[in-house]
């Protein structure tokens, strides 16, 4: 039998749940062509929520065309340029006799390589000489918007990881050119999201940046508990299983409401249910779990200073007066000036996050990890 829960993977139709305002918001968006910043941390269903409202915005309005770029392997420049002309060709085109003639017509400095797969449903492939790009990228930056004035249609452009641009050769004059030519458009909007949280707020939100002020910005919540606790019960019951409300907010609590351990540990609870699953067999599940990643978290600590894990350790406590002498004395932190250090790195890898001011764990299985076993030795 299939499972019902999935993670990892683009949660779509009966696995997508929640997310009413923000799949209304951004299908608006999309359809009235604005600018949006989706920033939330890692897993918490960025990728999902896009896909949901580019298939809802492209339902209500047949010229819309929507183009999906990731950027999570992308380095450089030149395969970021090849990728967006590539991808807009394909998302605009609905043959490839169609994708052939819009890589030729719509370049005129530029002379792109094109290359097809064997099947007709493949797409094309382009590429460019490198040299002539980096002199003239206005070609490929103003592709979508050409096409869509060409064609009458409306064109969003996707970017997932949009925080990799920063580690091109040089991000800041990138950016520029980026946006100088992005904000010009008016048949085209972005849609710009990624999954390391700092970066993209120091992109976004910081005014000496180029995209300061691009467009609105989207901050992902976590899904409430009784949405929750009704699709557990929901998924459940579509395999002929039941789940008892206590057992299904318990499962909410243990991952902290995070979208993809709340899948991840529904399905271990839902692979030992026979008929209906208790709040016994979640918190078996729960210790699998913890188990499973065991591991993978004494790597990451073992990457952590001391001074860190002092910090980590007094925040796991639950102490609210950190920098007071008798905390910082109890918990070994050296000074003040250390747990300011400590909370800035462990923001920029992404341990910890910090929203207005409020830190908590971006995972909620590591700190529970942290606290029953790695501090509690
Ligand atoms: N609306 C949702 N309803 C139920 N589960 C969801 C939802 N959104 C996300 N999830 C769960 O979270 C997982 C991760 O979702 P997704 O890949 O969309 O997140 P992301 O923020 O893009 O992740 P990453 O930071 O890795 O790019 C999904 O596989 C699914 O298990
Ligand atoms: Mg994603």
């Amino acid at each position: 039998m299939e499972t019902p829960f999935i993670f990892g993977k683009i949660a779509t139709e009966k696995n997508f749940t929640d997310r009413e305002k923000e799949t209304a918001d951004l299908v608006q968006n999309f359809t009235s062509l604005i600018n949006t910043i989706i920033i939330s941390p890692r897993r918490w269903g960025k990728s999902s929520l896009v896909n949901k409202a580019a298939n809802l915005a492209m339902a209500q309005d047949n010229n819309l065309r929507i183009c999906h770029i990731d950027l999570f392997n992308v380095r450089n420049e030149e395969h970021f340029y090849s990728l967006l002309a590539q991808k807009v060709i394909a998302a605009t085109s609905t043959r490839w006799e169609d994708a052939i003639e819009s890589a030729k017509s719509f370049f005129s400095h530029l002379v792109p390589k094109i290359s097809i797969g064997t099947d007709p449903t493949n797409e094309v492939s382009i590429d460019f000489d490198w040299e002539v790009v980096k002199r003239n990228p206005d070609e490929v930056l103003d592709l979508a918007e050409k096409i869509a004035m060409k064609k009458g249609l409306k064109i969003i452009i996707c970017v997932d990881e949009f925080q990799n641009i920063a580690e091109f050769a040089d991000p800041g004059y990138f950016q520029k050119k980026l946006r100088s030519h992005w904000q010009l458009h008016r048949n085209v909007a972005y849609c710009l999201y990624g999954s390391k949280r700092y970066m993209m707020m120091e992109v976004f939100t910081d005014s000496s940046n180029p995209f300061y002020k691009f467009g609105n910005l989207m901050f992902l919540n976590k899904i409430e508990t009784p949405c929750l606790v009704e699709f557990f019960k929901s998924r459940f019951a579509d395999t002929g299983k039941n789940i008892s409300d206590e057992a299904s907010r318990l499962i909410a609590e243990l991952v902290d409401n995070h979208p993809y351990y709340a899948q991840q540990l529904a399905q271990l609870s839902w692979l030992r249910t026979e008929d209906v699953c208790t709040v016994e067999i979640v918190r078996e599940a729960h210790s699998a779990l913890v188990e499973q990643l065991s591991l993978l978290f004494v790597t990451i600590t073992e990457t952590l200073t001391t001074q860190q894990l002092n910090y980590l350790k007094a925040l796991i406590a639950g102490e609210k007066a950190i920098s007071s002498t008798e905390v910082m004395h109890r918990y070994q932190i050296s000074s003040a000036t250390s747990i300011t250090r400590s909370k800035a790195a462990l923001v920029r890898n992404d341990i910890l996050d910090n929203k207005a001011g409020e830190i908590s764990f971006q995972d909620p299985i590591y700190a529970y990890w942290l606290k029953t076993e790695y501090f509690a030795e």
